[in-house]
């Protein structure tokens, strides 16, 4: 028997260690978060995606009485920018949440199926996404590609 250990590397930063463009990333994502649709969960999360063209796109998660129904802020995010800029790749996404009725932020980590998402977006571009993640304590986790939260993903159908 071997053991085989999968490491990640994150970074957490403070707000004053990023630069302009992740700052301005994060609060798009701030923004769209508080007009999301989630009367169920009370869980607002945001996401924005900065393309490879310097457009920013954004999403907010949008819920349905039938819960599996409703879709997360990132998946809604990256599948609006494949649908309409298919050949920009999506090059970072800032990541945030709020519960509803509270003030701070909430701290948030993407499901699996998003980050399947993101994978996939990542494959499709043959670029990594780094993801921003703003936490509770403001700092905020920079994370240089899917990889990093994905260990053993489900790459490709064949060898
Ligand atoms: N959610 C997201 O939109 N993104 C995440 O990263 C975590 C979870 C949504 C799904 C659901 O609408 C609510 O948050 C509670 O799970």
């Amino acid at each position: 028997m071997k053991k085989i250990n999968l490491n990640s590397e994150l970074e957490e930063l403070s707000p004053e260690e990023l630069d302009y463009i992740e700052q301005a990333l994060l609060s798009r994502a701030q923004t769209i978060a508080k007009i999301a649709y989630a009367p169920y969960s009370g869980f607002l999360v945001g996401a924005a995606v900065l393309l490879e063209n310097g457009e920013v796109l954004q999403s907010s998660n949008q819920e349905n009485v039938s819960y599996p129904v409703g879709t997360c802020a990132e998946r809604l995010v990256l599948g609006y920018a494949g649908a309409n800029y298919p050949t920009s790749a999506p090059v970072m996404m800032a990541i945030v949440a709020q519960r509803a009725g509270e003030e701070g932020w909430a701290e948030v980590s993407p499901c699996g199926m998003c980050r399947q998402a993101i994978n996939e977006s990542e494959n499709r571009f043959g670029k990594p996404i780094t993801l921003l993640i703003l936490r509770a304590n403001g700092n905020v986790l920079r994370i240089k590609g899917i990889s990093e939260l994905l260990p053993l993903k489900f790459d490709k159908l064949t060898n």
